[in-house]
């Protein structure tokens, strides 16, 4: 038994979707090599959550679980080969779970077991259960360490407020996989959600401009307004869905030239225009991150005959992740209220904080679980 680890702890432990969550008492695993346990300051909890465990979205995973997504918290205790993290250290754990043999076998914890068997095993048989827990262990790749000294008494991020960072991280992978560059001009669709809103704060902080594309006019304009207050100078416009093709190729168009397009649309939107009509702007040699499911988004002739490349796009490797924590603790990311204003929720309160999470979504908002 590792000094400092309890026997025991409290989980949200996920049954069958007819049982739904309770809250129960289970062992505290053990570090083993490659591995890190964390004390857990802050779980995430998705806007889709709800929808992941009522089984509304199919998404397979093994059960029973501990609930998850990615969390915030310190370093408990750690397998022996651990080189650089330490007891005490702050880190992002990240739902990413990659095999080290194969990092194709690739899953995200306690939310989607992967599409081939290695992922599947390793979701099943290695890293089953998630953070929304008072302890979770995890492998130590994904324990991104974070500076507090720097994020919490300098720059004033609270621990909760850092888990935010599971928004952001999502565009950032997009955006930095198709290479966009400070000064370019990125239309995000649609950026009225939770993923969108984050998406143009980070385009914002890679230096581009950013065409907001939307169908709720008032979520536009608090969107505007959040990140223009957050960063003074942001440079940024929103475009009305409106459901037409043509219009909204035309209302793109009348905003210069587009360099490229982050698409981040949920199911829901799946026969949407929107992406349709962003392509159908973009410059030659544009450049699109498919991370949605808009599924209807060939525009004819446009992408053979400008060149255009279409990457699809799942989360974001490590090396983002490392990329990203430098910006933030440079500073490029907004302070206080307008970084993220957290709702947080304890484990026995559950139901209530993924029926919040489900509308509490744009950009600058968070539901966390406080284990
Ligand atoms: N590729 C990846 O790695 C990755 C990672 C994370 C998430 N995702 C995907 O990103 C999606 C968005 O997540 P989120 O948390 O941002 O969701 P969210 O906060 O619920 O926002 C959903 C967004 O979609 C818009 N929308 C919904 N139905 C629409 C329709 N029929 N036409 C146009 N817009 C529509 C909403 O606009 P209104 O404001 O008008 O309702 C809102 O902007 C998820 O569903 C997930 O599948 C992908």
């Amino acid at each position: 038994m590792s000094p400092g680890l309890p026997s025991q702890h409290r989980a949200l432990v996920f049954e069958t979707v007819e049982a739904g969550f309770q809250l129960k008492t289970i062992p505290t695993l053990q570090p083993i090599p490659g591995s890190a346990v964390v004390r857990i300051a802050a779980a995430g909890v998705l806007s889709y959550s709800r929808e992941i465990y009522n089984g509304q979205r199919h998404y397979e995973f093994p059960k029973p679980i501990v609930g998850g997504f990615s969390a915030v918290g310190h370093v408990a205790a750690l397998g022996p080969d651990a080189a650089s993290l330490r007891p005490g250290q702050l880190v992002y754990v990240d739902c990413v779970v990659r095999g080290r043999d194969d990092p194709s076998a690739l899953f995200l914890s306690a939310i989607h077991e992967g599409f081939s068997d290695g992922s599947r095993r390793l979701m099943r048989d290695v890293w089953r259960d998630g953070p929304m827990a008072e302890f979770a262990r995890a492998p130590l790749e994904n324990c991104i360490a974070l500076d507090e000294a720097r994020l919490c008494r300098g720059l004033g991020y609270s621990p909760l407020d850092l888990m935010y960072m599971c928004y952001l991280l999502v565009p950032y992978g997009g955006l930095r996989d198709i290479g966009l560059e400070p000064g370019e001009t990125v239309v995000v669709c649609p950026a009225t959600g939770g993923f969108g809103g984050a998406g143009v704060q980070v385009a914002v902080a890679m230096g581009a401009r950013v065409i907001a594309m939307g169908r709720n006019e008032s979520e536009l304009a608090r969107l505007k307004e959040h990140v223009t207050k957050g960063t003074p100078g942001a440079n940024v416009e929103t475009v009305k869905i409106t459901g037409d093709d043509d219009t909204d190729t035309a209302a793109l168009q009348a905003c210069g030239t587009i360099d490229a397009v982050l698409d981040i649309s949920p199911p829901a939107a799946a026969k949407s225009t929107y992406l349709k009509s962003a392509i159908r702007a973009l410059r030659r040699n544009g450049r699109c991150s498919m991370m949605g499911y808009v599924m209807d988004f060939m525009p004819g002739v446009k992408v053979m005959g400008s060149n255009i490349t279409l990457k699809g796009k799942l989360m974001y490797e490590r090396e983002d992740m490392l990329q990203f924590v430098k910006m933030l603790e440079s500073g490029l990311f907004p302070k206080g209220k307008e970084f993220v204003d957290t709702k947080a929720f304890g484990l026995e309160n559950w139901k209530e904080g993924f029926d919040v999470a489900a509308e509490y979504t744009g950009v600058g908002r968070s539901v966390v679980f406080t284990p």
